[in-house]
């Protein structure tokens, strides 16, 4: 077992944690109620199988972003890197998503079943978009929320207009909310959660 990884994975959900417990929005304290709830322990930790994605060449300037917003958090994530399992979904594709989608997109999970703790029914996990993308509208029963670490991020919502969002804004998607995300000039690198109800992946519409 890697001590140093599992400490430094408890030091990124740790900052992640108070990051958002300074924040008010909607969802955050279902977040850190469920985040509580989990299991973090030493026996719980497990190493994850570390996977790349071409998405990853953002990461660096993302972190340098994120560190202006919260150095604590990005230091974290920084210390986990190459710790990280970064996933697609296996029903994205570029033909569905745009030509590049899948060069620029990538999550990986802190806490669920590919993280480093296993959760109960909740995910905590990074998001990564390149710049210039559009994810588009999709739904899954979890509810989520999003935090973004990096500026300039759209999002809509019921397929309304894309809004900007602050850097270091919360977003909140209740169940079965159509919702979706696009990227400007700069790459999307974003803290989510999936609070239950996850074993449905996302859909797209
Ligand atoms: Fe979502």
């Amino acid at each position: 077992m890697d001590s140093e990884l599992c400490e430094n994975a408890r030091w990124l959900i740790g900052a992640a944690a108070n990051g958002l417990g300074a924040r008010e929005g909607p969802g955050i304290s279902e977040v850190l109620e469920r985040l509580a709830a989990q299991d973090l322990s030493v026996a719980a930790f497990r190493e994850p199988s570390p996977t790349s994605l071409p998405v990853l060449d953002h990461l660096p300037q993302c972190l340098g972003e994120a560190m202006l917003l919260d150095a604590n958090l990005a230091a974290a994530i920084a210390a986990v890197e190459d710790g990280l399992q970064w996933r697609q979904s296996a029903a994205y594709s570029d033909s569905l998503l745009g030509e590049g989608f899948t060069a620029n997109y990538g999550w990986a999970e802190i806490i669920g079943p590919h993280g480093f703790f296993p959760g109960d029914d909740f995910l905590l996990g990074l998001l990564m978009l390149g710049p210039g993308r559009h994810y588009r509208d999709h739904y899954h029963p979890a509810p989520e929320l999003y935090w973004p670490l990096t500026s300039a991020s759209l999002w809509s919502r019921d397929s309304g207009p894309f809004v900007e969002w602050p850097q270091g804004g919360t977003i909140w998607h209740p169940p079965l909310t159509v919702h979706a995300t696009r990227t400007g000039e700069t790459p999307l690198l974003a803290v989510w959660s999936w609070t239950r109800d996850t074993a449905t992946p996302a859909r797209l519409t």
